[in-house]
C-alpha cells in the first residue's frame, strides 16, 4: 500500500495522490509518496507502551438514537489505551477518518482543552473504517476494522 503525505497539512492518502487536498485544499504537487508514513507495531500480538499511547481505538456501536430517519453506525476513536499527554509540546494533533481508504473527515484538536478522543455517527453499515491519528512528536499511527454487522 502506498501513502503519500501532503506536506501543507499532514493528511496521507492512500494508494495515489488526490488531485486537491481533501483537508487543506492545496493541489496535487504537494503531495510526496513516503513509504513510511505510518509507523507500524513491531509486535502487534505485544504492544510497547509507546505503542499503546499513540494508537487509536475504535468503539463502534448501533443504538444510537440522535438520527432518527436512518441507521447509523456510532464510532467513539479513542487515541492510546495509556491515556496521550495534550500539551502544547505534545499532543494529538489530529485524527482523520477514512471509509474503504477514502477520506471522510478530520478533527482537528488542541492541546489543553481537548482529550484525545472523539465520537461520530456515520451513515454507513459496511466497509472497512481506517483511523489515523497524529501526534506532534511521533508521527502517525493506524487503526482498520471492519463495519460488517455480525
Ligand atoms: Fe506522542
Amino acid at each position: 500500500m502506498k501513502t503519500y503525505v501532503c506536506q501543507v497539512c499532514g493528511h496521507i492518502a492512500f494508494d495515489q495522490a488526490p488531485v486537491d487536498c481533501p483537508v487543506c485544499k492545496m493541489p496535487i504537487e504537494n503531495f510526496e509518496n513516503v513509504p513510511d508514513a505510518i509507523k507500524k507495531p513491531l509486535d502487534p500480538e505485544n504492544l510497547t507502551e509507546d505503542e499503546r499511547r499513540h494508537i487509536p481505538f475504535i468503539k463502534i456501536g448501533r443504538e444510537c438514537n440522535a438520527i432518527s430517519l436512518n441507521r447509523c453506525v456510532d464510532v467513539q476513536i479513542k487515541v492510546g489505551a495509556i491515556e496521550h499527554e495534550m500539551i502544547s509540546e505534545h499532543f494529538i494533533n489530529f485524527i482523520d477518518i477514512y471509509i474503504d481508504r477514502k477520506y471522510i473527515m478530520r478533527a482537528m484538536l488542541t492541546p489543553k482543552r481537548s482529550y484525545p478522543l472523539i465520537s461520530l455517527c456515520l451513515n454507513v453499515t459496511s466497509g472497512s473504517l481506517s483511523v489515523i491519528s497524529n501526534c506532534t512528536v511521533h508521527g502517525n499511527w493506524r487503526t482498520k476494522v471492519a463495519l460488517e454487522e455480525t
